[in-house]
């Protein structure tokens, strides 16, 4: 799909936290910080998921050619350093959060039938929807595996947790597909355990496996929790703005699946008629053209600043819950991810 709808411009108001620094970009910031603990954390899952299995093994070098952004690793690790220090235990968890995100992803595809991402072909689209329910099990089962190898249980139940509440998340936004009258509560309590929870028990075990206090543990979660909202929320207008060619991955599954998000819920709260009544006729009979078809309502409206501007208070936030760890290099790039979280392209 083009893209087609004008550029929303994300004004970052900063409330709290270290300023952030202008260039080099932020993966870059990350790279030079953390970059051997993420490859450290890359080698314990390759080597975790390695099979004799030729036709595992294929799957699995097709979906590591490619890696995406590594976020959740990223913030397990930098909260780890920003609370005293990465441990050989949160490279472990780095590798299992990755494990279990790239299973969602996997399992969404499917969901989503989408046919790209991370830039190639889905398992979906280059095996079938068989294979990539059997792979997202292979992953999930994989990432208890590995997190149980570690001395203490709190991990395993913390990661268990999550990954329930994101998907009992995946299932309440099934559950509201075609709800043409979604509410915003809703929309934040699906992403709150689709995309959030994942994030924030990065949070929460970056902080704990460093020993943390528990006022700290918590600023950690609630900072990830923020950031994770955020993500999802710039993701969503993405998914009607966005190129495919810098994102990667197929767009415009939100409205061929009739999953209402942000932008979306407010455009039908404000649009008045007669704009709701074609709008709303538009979201029900979902075709290739939809997305287009919509971008002229999106632009006479605010729905995407909005969406965008609800993004950057909750990254805001979250880089307000940095003031509980002392001023560190990963305390200043953590608040740098928050930014990134909205602004990003990809
Ligand atoms: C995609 O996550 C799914 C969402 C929660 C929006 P990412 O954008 O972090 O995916 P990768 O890991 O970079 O491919
Ligand atoms: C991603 O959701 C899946 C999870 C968060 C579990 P989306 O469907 O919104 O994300 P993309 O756009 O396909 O990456
Ligand atoms: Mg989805
Ligand atoms: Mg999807």
């Amino acid at each position: 799909m083009t893209h087609s709808t004008r550029r929303v411009q994300p004004k970052m108001e900063r409330t709290a936290g270290d300023p952030p620094t202008k260039s080099p970009g932020v993966l870059t910031l990350v790279e030079e910080a953390i970059g051997p603990d993420l490859l450290e954390a890359e080698q314990i899952l390759v080597e975790e998921l390695s099979s004799v299995n030729p036709y595992v093994s294929d799957i699995l070098q097709h979906v590591t050619r490619f890696r995406g952004k590594r976020l959740r690793p990223m913030l397990l690790l930098l909260t780890a350093d920003a609370c005293g220090g990465i441990r050989h235990e949160h490279k472990v968890l780095a590798a299992v959060v990755e494990m279990i995100h790239l299973a969602t992803l996997v399992h969404d595809d499917v969901l989503d039938e989408a046919d790209t991402r991370r830039h190639v072909a889905t398992v979906n689209a280059r095996w079938n929807n068989e294979t990539s329910v059997l792979f997202g099990d292979f992953l999930f089962t994989h990432a208890f595996h590995l997190a149980s190898s570690l001395s203490t249980t709190h991990a395993c139940r913390a990661i268990g947790r999550s990954t329930n509440l994101v998907c009992e998340g995946e299932l309440s936004q099934i559950k509201e597909r075609g709800n043409l009258d979604l509410t915003e509560e809703t929309y934040f309590r699906i992403i709150d355990g689709k995309t959030a929870e994942l994030c924030a028990v990065c949070g929460e075990l970056g902080a704990r496996y460093a020993d943390a206090e528990p006022g700290v543990i918590a600023a950690m979660e609630q900072y990830s929790r923020s950031l994770g909202l955020a993500f999802q929320i710039a993701d969503d207008v993405l998914d009607l703005t966005g190129n495919e060619r810098s994102t990667g991955k197929s767009l415009g599954s939100d409205i061929a699946k009739q999953k209402l998000t942000l932008p979306i819920i407010r455009l039908l709260a404000t649009a008045g008629e007669p704009a709701v009544a074609e709008i709303r006729q538009l979201l029900a009979h979902p075709d290739e053209q939809t997305r287009e078809k919509l971008a002229p309502f999106l632009e006479r409206s605010d729905a995407l600043q909005y969406s965008i501007d609800r993004a950057l208070q909750l990254a805001a936030g979250a880089r307000s819950q940095l003031d509980c760890v002392p001023p560190s290099k990963a305390r200043r790039i953590l608040a740098e991810i928050a930014e990134f979280a909205v602004q990003r392209q990809f």
